[in-house]
């Protein structure tokens, strides 16, 4: 059965029969600062008896445009939107615009939100250029090609005068927070320079999580055009896209017009800004403790399943973490491939029945309200479950998706 919640204050959720729950999912990643940040809905609460909306432009969108680029090391202007998805649309246009090209590479695995174009080639299919699901229109990707990561001669011979930009997530979180090859995104970087291609980082994840200036400030790589979303709102409907000042004057200038009704609605402004601001203010604390977390979320799967002799691999940067059940390390793509996601989601259902709530795909979510305490009930939680799915995957019986198939009493859609 879906759970129904119906609370969420800090590192825990509360459902709708009053169990709770550690939440490592954090609602997709935005819970960055915990559920509830009272910084955050302080701010939300002083701009509600200001007015919703103004379709104008307003002193919070400057100051966070502001803060987005003291942050982040290659925002130099910057344009909002709502969700990640649009905003990389939006970074598409801008890149065409800006280079007067046309062609867009993606990489296999790396998700960039569900608009058509780039919805294809996200992972788990022999297919590259399979669409991540029925009803997209291939047309719509036509000048989308899909290249293996952390490969740069594929990516070599894919880069001529026709291509405008080249899109990834630096940490490859979606697929399985991979992380590339020592020196490949360097080389990424000086391979698009020298093509006129600009370099599009995907940082809708790993924005403000994994370093205060994100992936890009992790790696030491400095991409031409940034995404932001999920931990910049602190859990309010906020993205953006900033770059290098003369590829974003292609929106400044108003030559690329930039749409949407709710773009910088001052709500969602105030709840960033408030966010940014905790980062910012309390960075010296908050992201050491994340490191701590992370690695403290990713041992305690390790370990528990080495104890029940369940074959998992964990990998792990900083706040985000991706465990992944199968008998080998998963460090590329096609690793994982090898690996059981119905055992995995198996895992989760029997982590809910321990108060325990996590991503059934295997992303691993942590934030700066989660401490010793939680990590303690996650390893409690996982000293029951694990022994649990070892027997049952040794006894062969049906799992995740494959069990609920085969229930008398489907689970309804969410
Ligand atoms: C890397 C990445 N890019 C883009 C998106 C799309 O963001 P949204 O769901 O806000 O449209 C996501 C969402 O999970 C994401 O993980």
């Amino acid at each position: 059965m879906p759970v129904s919640f119906v609370g969420g204050s800090g590192p825990r959720l509360t459902d709708v029969d009053g169990n709770e729950y550690v939440d490592f999912a954090l609602a997709y990643g935005p819970m960055l600062l915990g559920h509830s940040p009272s910084a955050v809905v302080e701010a939300v609460h002083r701009q509600i008896d200001k007015g919703l909306g103004y379709g104008a432009s307003h002193p919070l969108e400057l100051a966070l445009a502001e803060a987005v680029c003291r942050t982040v090391p290659s925002a130099e202007l910057c344009a909002f939107s709502n969700t990640g998805s649009e905003a990389v649309h939006a970074a598409l246009r801008i890149a065409r615009a800006a280079t007067g090209r046309r062609r867009i590479v993606k990489f296999r695995g790396h998700y960039h939100g569900w608009l058509d174009p780039l919805h294809i080639g996200v992972g788990g299919s022999v297919d590259a250029r399979e669409p991540g699901t029925s009803g997209q229109d291939p047309d719509a990707s036509r000048s989308v090609d899909v290249c293996p990561w952390d490969d740069i001669s594929a990516l070599r011979k894919l880069l001529d005068s026709e291509v405008a930009a080249v899109i990834m997530e630096p940490i490859a979180v979606n697929r399985g927070c991979l992380s590339a090859t020592p020196g490949y995104l360097q080389a990424v970087r000086e391979l698009t320079a020298q093509n006129g291609t600009l370099l599009i980082f995907d940082e809708v994840i790993t924005g403000f999580r994994v370093a205060l200036g994100g992936a890009q400030q992790r790696l030491g790589v400095t991409p031409d055009l940034t995404i932001l979303g999920k931990a910049m709102g602190g859990g309010f409907p906020i993205s953006a896209v900033c770059g290098r000042q003369d590829v974003m004057q292609e929106v400044a200038s108003r030559r690329v017009s930039h749409m949407g009704t709710f773009n910088a609605n001052p709500i969602c402004a105030a709840a960033a800004l408030a966010a940014i601001g905790e980062y910012e203010r309390n960075a010296d604390e908050i992201y050491p403790a994340l490191e701590e977390s992370g690695i403290a979320l990713g041992n305690a799967f390790r370990e528990s399943a080495s104890a029940a002799d369940v074959p998992m691999h964990v990998n792990q940067v900083g706040a985000a973490g991706y465990a992944y059940i199968a008998k080998s390390a998963v460090l590329t793509y096609d690793d994982t491939l090898t690996a059981d996601p119905e055992a995995y989601v198996r895992l989760a259902e029997l982590l809910l029945e321990e108060g325990i709530h996590v991503i059934p795909r295997g992303i691993l979510y942590t934030s700066t309200t989660h401490t010793d305490r939680e990590t303690s009930e996650l390893e409690s939680a996982l000293e029951r479950a694990m022994p649990r799915l070892s027997s049952e995957l040794a006894n062969g019986e049906p799992l995740g998706a494959e069990r609920l198939d085969n229930s008398d009493s489907k689970a309804p859609a969410s």
